[in-house]
């Protein structure tokens, strides 16, 4: 039987800072037999031997075969270790577990995706996906906002899908870091900014998003004003995890664990959990 606490041993292909405390990781299985099955949305655990493992999600596409691609912002001990490795150097990989994105559903809609942040790295994964698979989907928008110019991720990326997607950025500041005022003018705001005139058919659009908790609070709000439906409002929510298979309790959350039931749920079970989102009375969306 399939021991799902067994790491696998994995191969960094490349890794690089792409903006200050963020690496993009490629990797492969480092004995051939090729990157199992997964889905956008889904995640996997990542470990360096001795210093321990922690949910990654996946940001590459299975329609693009051979390697999994990773985004990770180093914030402590593990993270930091992974920031020092070089291509060539050996991890841990167990997974992919969670449950991903409802992609049989989403099929024949529209795809309206927003990001704040971080956040844009599973998103990558369902817009990579939806731009391979032409036909299957409807319009395609990204929504995608971070604090300044500086902290946008995988922007030539997406800049580059703009024949085939609809591509919105907004920052809070302009720094002047990046070639952003000369590409978008001088527009700043809110990432909820962007909703407005966003959706053309309310009722054949499927809403996915990922941001912090207080992005969820008014970009559900700003999506129901657009006439979408709530049945089609999809986001990803992160609690803390340590086996990321439904056993060990800590990714609890009322009666669900984040990890299986989870990271990707939908309007309703947010509603009935309302500390998914850190969700406060009298703020929008559960008024
Ligand atoms: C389903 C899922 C997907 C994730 N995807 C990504 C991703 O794509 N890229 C990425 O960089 N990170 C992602 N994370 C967060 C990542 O797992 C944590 O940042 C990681 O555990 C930090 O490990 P560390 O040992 O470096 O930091 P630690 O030393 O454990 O912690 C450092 C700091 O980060 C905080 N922290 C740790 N884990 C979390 C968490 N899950 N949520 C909020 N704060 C946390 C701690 O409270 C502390 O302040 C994801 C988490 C989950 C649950
Ligand atoms: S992380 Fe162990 S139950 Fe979810």
């Amino acid at each position: 039987m399939n021991n799902l606490y067994l790491t696998a041993d994995w191969t960094i292909l490349e890794i690089r800072e792409i903006i200050p405390g963020h690496f993009f990781v490629s990797l492969s299985p480092s004995g051939g037999g090729g990157v199992p099955e997964y889905s956008p949305g889904q995640f996997f655990q990542i470990s360096v031997h001795g210093i321990g493992e922690a949910p990654v999600s996946v940001s590459s596409s299975p329609t693009r075969p051979g390697t999994l691609e990773m985004c990770i912002r180093k914030v402590g001990r593990l993270t930091a270790a992974i920031a020092g490795l070089r291509a060539g150097n050996r991890v841990g990989i167990r997974g992919p577990f969670g449950n991903g994105f409802p992609l049989e559903r989403m099929r024949g809609n529209d795809l309206v995706l927003l990001a704040g942040g971080l956040g844009i790295v599973p998103l990558r994964s369902l817009v990579n996906y939806a731009v391979d698979l032409p036909g299957e989907f409807g319009q395609v928008t990204v929504l995608y906002g971070a604090g300044t110019d500086a902290q946008l991720l995988f922007i030539d990326d997406l800049l580059g899908l703009s024949r085939d997607i609809n591509i919105q950025l907004i920052v809070q500041e302009i720094t002047g870091a990046g070639p952003y005022e000369e590409r978008f003018g001088d527009r700043t705001g809110f990432v909820t900014d962007l909703i407005p005139g966003s959706v053309t058919r309310p009722t054949r659009t499927f809403a996915a998003m990922c941001g912090p908790p207080v992005f969820y609070r008014y970009a559900v709000s700003a999506l129901l004003a657009e006439g979408l439906s709530k049945r089609l409002v999809y986001m990803s929510l992160e609690r803390r995890m340590e086996c990321g298979i439904g056993k060990c309790g800590h990714c609890g959350v009322g009666y669900r664990y984040t990890c299986v039931d989870g990271p990707i749920f939908n309007y309703w079970d947010a509603f009935n959990m309302p500390e998914l989102i850190e969700m406060r009375e009298g703020e929008p969306w559960i008024s």
